[in-house]
């Protein structure tokens, strides 16, 4: 369909994997970003003047202020993301534009990212490589930096989705007992063997390691407070790859700090990525890492190609199969 007058034009705001950039513009006209620029608000409305679609990032905010001021030539916003918590969903709708996600295909990946927390955070990974890389370790003893061992612990996942459960057939891998809360039970065959608690608090009480796999919305957000934190069991771990809207920052901090919890392993913060928490950057019982979660080659071109699936649908008057406005 390329470079007829009626081969749409796609914005695309930020540098995408060579496969996708190189599928697009072989399907579409394309308004590429090669120096990967953050856009403002106002250069997306700009670019946005010659475009009839948006693949872009969570990395720009599309609050209802810039959805608003989007041209009536704009038919979608595509998501390279599965989270769309950037995205005002309402006012996409009520502008009349289709917006997509891209699930599925990220859920091993960031699965994986989940598993490397918890080790990290468990094996004070974090602190052991400082020590190495900084030419500070200098003995071996039987009482070296000793961690916890996860397994055999009780694993609890909060939100039991697409990334939630391979998470949690990864964590059966090291013997762990699953444990779930989400809106809805599984049915039993996908649960796998997981004990199902109705409500989150319970699920707490049990978790030895608790993994937030929830989306950020207004029910979510917060969710880790100081009072739930208060109900984790002493000395429990808590992994977080999914939003750091999802976490408290203070009470984290302050149960790591006085010990209540014995350490965090994080992908993701509020404020990411500079203005995240300082704490955060300081304290040893802290794996952090920089927002992997879905960063391998195999999972970002499934990404981009998702996307583009979604938006050939769009173009050809179908439904695409990953709407969610
Ligand atoms: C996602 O897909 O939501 C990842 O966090 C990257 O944006």
């Amino acid at each position: 369909m390329k470079n007829t007058t009626n081969t749409p034009s796609i914005l695309v705001t930020r540098k995408l994997p060579p496969a996708v950039e190189e599928r697009l513009e072989r399907d579409y006209r394309c308004d590429f970003n090669h120096d990967d620029v953050l856009y403002s608000a106002s250069e997306i409305v700009e670019r946005a003047m010659q475009a009839d679609a948006i693949l872009c990032c969570h990395t720009e905010q599309f609050d209802a202020d810039l959805i608003g001021k989007l041209p009536d030539n704009i038919r979608a916003i595509a998501n390279f993301s599965v989270g769309v918590d950037h995205c005002d969903l309402d006012a996409a709708r009520q502008k009349g534009i289709i917006v997509t996600n891209t699930p599925d295909v990220l859920s091993d990946a960031t699965a994986e990212i989940a598993m490397l927390c918890m080790l990290g955070a468990a094996r004070r990974a974090g602190e052991g490589y400082r020590m190495v890389r900084e030419a500070r370790w200098r003995d071996w003893s039987p009482m070296f930096m000793l961690g916890s061992q996860v397994t055999g612990k009780r694993f609890g996942v909060v939100g039991m989705g697409r990334v939630g459960q391979v998470v949690a057939r990864r964590a059966r891998g090291f013997d762990m007992e699953i444990h779930y809360h989400n809106r809805r039970r599984l049915p039993e065959a996908m649960e796998a063997g997981a004990i199902y608690h109705d409500n989150l608090e319970d699920l707490l009480a049990v978790s030895d390691v608790l993994s937030l796999h929830c989306p950020n919305n207004p029910d979510s957000r917060g969710l880790l407070n100081a009072e739930r934190i208060a109900l984790l069991p002493a000395g429990s771990i808590v992994v977080n790859t999914a939003r750091g809207a999802v976490v408290d920052d203070l009470a984290l901090i302050s149960a790591l700090r006085e010990g209540r919890l014995r350490a965090a392993g994080l992908d993701v913060f509020n404020g990411e990525p500079e203005g995240i928490h300082p704490a955060y950057r300081d304290l040893d019982n802290v794996f952090v890492l920089p927002h992997l979660g879905s960063a391998t080659e195999e999972t970002r071109d499934a990404m981009g190609f998702r996307a583009l699936d979604n938006l050939d649908a769009i173009f050809a008057d179908e439904e695409p199969a990953d709407r969610v406005a």
